[in-house]
């Protein structure tokens, strides 16, 4: 596996990937990687010859006050993993070199991010915008793979995409949980034993509030009080937001429409660790 550290350098490796007519994929992580990454570096080696998989601990998609100082980090571990994954390249550029001295540009995307993460984490997907910009136009990817787990993410991954005219296919790989059902996360090593156990309650809540959607519930305020109900079994928890939405304008009518694809998304705090996760759900037909 290509190890490479500067955006000259990775730019000079994809050219030359495609002047020989591949396809390139381009995973992009903040590292710590999990099982729910190497998913996404496999899935990625489906849509093309050549997968890039990207490590960087963007500050700028870190408010004030938040862990980018702590966010787990383990490059040797990571390497090894991701050569493991099947990864050709690994592009792990400094901060320095991705934001250089008199770095002054930001890429905002509207809309979509005024909600939920937008609303709780203000910045942080300006700073995600801006460095999935860089990442682009750094690897050259035809394809590029994101985790649902980030659904809101996706959204403005789309957005970005089609306003910028990046010509990539985004592809969109599912959850890898585990076995309770807790969805992989870098953060989960934060947690305390007490605190992993609690955690389940998130995705308990969106199986609940999923299935009474699958069973015909198309008012928006009982399928959120059906996600709060299971959430106040941890009265620890501090909820950011428990919310049911038209999964692509994340628009929250009073009822949703028969057939209308909806999602469940949770944030909240236990301790000092942010949790976030979705499920998707289509209303079914009458
Ligand atoms: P990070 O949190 O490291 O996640 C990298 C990618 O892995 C994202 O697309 C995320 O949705 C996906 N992912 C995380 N947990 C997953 C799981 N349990 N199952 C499947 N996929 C999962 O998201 C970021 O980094 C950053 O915002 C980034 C896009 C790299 C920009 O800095």
């Amino acid at each position: 596996m290509e190890f490479i550290t500067t955006v000259q350098q990775m730019q000079r490796y994809a050219e030359q990937q495609r002047c020989q007519g591949r396809r390139i994929a381009v995973v992009p992580t903040m590292g710590y990687l999990h099982e729910g990454h190497l998913s996404l570096i496999r899935l990625a080696r489906q849509h093309a010859e050549v997968v890039i998989t990207t490590l960087f601990v963007n500050p700028t998609q870190f408010a004030p006050g938040e862990d980018y100082e702590r966010y787990p980090r383990d490059l040797e571990r990571d390497r090894r993993l991701c050569a493991e994954a099947g990864s050709d390249a690994l592009f792990a550029p400094s901060v320095e070199e991705m934001y250089p001295g008199g770095y002054t540009t930001r890429v905002s995307v509207l809309g979509i991010t005024r909600k939920f993460e937008g609303q709780f984490r203000p910045g942080h997907f300006d700073g995600v915008a801006t460095i999935v910009t860089k990442l682009f136009l750094a690897t050259k990817p035809h394809v590029a793979v994101f985790g649902q787990k980030d659904w809101q993410q996706t959204l403005v991954v789309r957005q970005l995409i089609r306003d910028l005219n990046f010509d990539i296919e985004l592809v969109v790989a599912p959850t890898v949980r585990e076995p309770d059902g807790l969805a992989m996360s870098s953060r989960n090593v934060y947690l305390s034993a007490q605190e992993r156990q609690q955690a389940t309650v998130l995705y308990r809540a969106l199986r609940a509030a999923a299935e009474r959607a699958a069973a015909g519930e198309r008012r928006r305020r009982e399928l959120v009080a059906a996600m709060e109900s299971v959430l106040r079994e941890v009265p620890v928890l501090v909820l950011d937001y428990a919310a049911a939405a038209d999964a692509y304008t994340l628009e929250e009518p009073e009822l949703f429409a028969p057939g209308q694809e909806v999602v469940l998304l949770i944030a909240a705090r236990l301790g000092q660790t942010r949790l976030i996760d979705n499920e998707r759900v289509r209303i079914p037909e009458e």
